[in-house]
């Protein structure tokens, strides 16, 4: 265990948290959520705008998220509440970072049942290279409509989907509760690079083989008539859910920071790296969708119902096939191991709890939601938790979780967020800890206080009014 100077467990080294924080970064919003996102807003455009929103207001939240956690070096909720304290500022401000608890904990209760059908589709190509051998397509024998089915089929089941869930939880709650510098840095620490191999890997082999030309001129040829009000809306939701934004999960990873970080530049290496990730993923998936023939639906079935009939007219299908899988569940890990983390502290922080408590209690109760999630699938699909609401009329536990987090929750936590940082904290105490000067400086404070509140009011607005661009 290492301690930062207020005694705390924290990363053992920059490099240490700059690692964790692209663990937490990349994971399903990078390799499923992008990739789907760019296919159904008409690639190009999106791309592009997707960028600037990383840059223009991605990154500055990130920079905003980090530098309360480090000032106060406790849970997201104490150092909101200790910010607001040395600003005289109400301390009603706590309940920004309460709500980023609260999301957290709801997205990791359905991430982690998508966590298990990665699981899942991990076992279907492990078998798969036993019966189809290393050097052909992988699951050879089964027809289009046998392959069609996998998903569907999977989602029918529901006692498998929790204990699928109930594995990904366990593996996750066992790095977070060996503590930061001993569990979740070490896990980012191995997994981080084995997931860039492995999507270096696949890309460069899918680039020889696939269509990799077509696939560049879809990302990156830029239509402007296709962006429209709802694309760049997609962009901007997308860019706070890939960089793990509005739920308070970078205060806490910032927590853990030494003072002698320069947190701006840090902020900027997670941004970059992520961003590169999502790109490369886009390159990495639609040169093999597009090799194979296939079109590009957005959704998860992109990733659990595309692609597993692209890996059967691939060369080497099933290792690559597994060798997909494994870095999507790599990647997942990372993200999960994030997403317990921000409640884990928080409970620690607010009850006194041991960390391995802490962490038992919120990974059970994650467990028990993702059960009524893979259920809601299937035996309980007619429940529906917010259906009184009419946003999300119709909505199963786990398509309710993840859209009051990304129409709602996570959108509010970032706008509160940039409204602190930007217009109530005290001043001195946001200078000395950004990083920043001269006019990087001036710059941050512009998007900061202006930019990113206009840009997130409009996410929240066109969140709840669909109505309101004609959607
Ligand atoms: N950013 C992760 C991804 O791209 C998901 C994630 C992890 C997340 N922690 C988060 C999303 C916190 C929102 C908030 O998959």
């Amino acid at each position: 265990m290492v301690a930062t100077s207020s005694g705390r467990d924290g990363w053992s080294s920059r490099t240490g948290f700059v690692l964790a924080a692209v663990g937490a970064a990349v994971g399903l919003g990078n390799l499923v959520r992008f990739p789907a996102e760019a296919a159904a807003n008409g690639g190009g455009a999106f791309v592009l705008f997707y960028i600037f929103c990383i840059l223009l207001i991605g990154l500055p939240i990130m920079l905003s998220e980090t530098l309360i956690g480090r000032h106060g070096q406790a849970s997201a909720t104490e150092s909101v509440k200790k910010m607001a304290a040395e600003s005289k500022a109400s301390s009603a401000w706590t309940s920004l970072a309460g709500l980023g608890v609260l999301s957290a904990f709801m997205i990791l209760a359905f991430y982690c049942v998508i966590g298990g059908w990665v699981l899942y589709y991990i076992g279907i190509f492990v078998s798969d290279l036993f019966q189809s051998g290393v050097t052909g397509g992988a699951l050879v024998g089964m027809t289009p409509d046998d392959i069609k089915a996998i998903f569907p089929g999977l989602l029918e089941n529901g006692g498998l989907m929790a204990g699928l869930d109930a594995v990904f939880i366990l593996v996750t709650v066992y790095f977070v509760a060996r503590g930061v510098s001993g569990g979740i840095e070490v896990a980012s620490v191995w997994l981080m690079p084995a997931f860039f191999v492995l999507l270096l890997g696949i890309t460069i082999y899918g680039a020889f083989g696939g269509a990799f030309s077509e696939a560049v001129t879809y990302l990156f040829t830029v239509d402007f008539s296709k962006l429209t009000g709802p694309v760049m809306l997609a962009a901007i939701g997308q860019a706070f859910f890939s960089l793990s934004l509005g739920v308070a999960g970078m205060m806490t990873y910032g927590s853990y920071v030494g003072r002698d970080v320069n947190l701006a530049k840090t902020s900027t290496m997670i941004s970059f790296a992520d961003t590169s990730v999502a790109l490369i993923a886009g390159l990495c998936i639609f040169p093999i969708v597009f090799a194979a023939g296939l079109s590009s639906e957005g959704g998860l079935g992109l990733m659990f119902d595309v692609l597993p009939h692209a890996f059967q007219s691939m060369p080497a299908g099933s290792l690559i096939g597994l060798a997909f899988f494994v870095m999507v569940g790599f990647a997942a890990l990372t993200s999960s191991v994030s997403l317990m983390e921000v409640p884990t502290a928080w409970a620690m922080g607010k009850f006194g709890l041991s960390r391995h408590k802490a962490a038992g209690i919120v990974a059970s109760l994650a467990l028990v939601l993702g059960i009524a999630s893979a259920y809601s699938f299937n035996a309980i699909s007619g429940f529906h938790p917010l259906g009184f609401i009419p946003l999300f009329e119709g909505q199963g536990v786990f398509d309710a979780l993840d859209s009051v987090t990304a129409k709602l929750f996570m959108p509010i936590g970032a706008l509160l967020t940039a409204i602190f940082v930007g217009w109530v904290a005290d001043r001195r105490l946001i200078d000395s800890e950004n990083g920043l000067t001269g006019g990087l400086h001036q710059f941050w404070r512009f998007l900061v206080r202006w930019l990113c509140p206009l840009a997130l009011t409009a996410i929240l607005i066109v969140g709840i009014f669909p109505s309101v661009l004609g959607g």
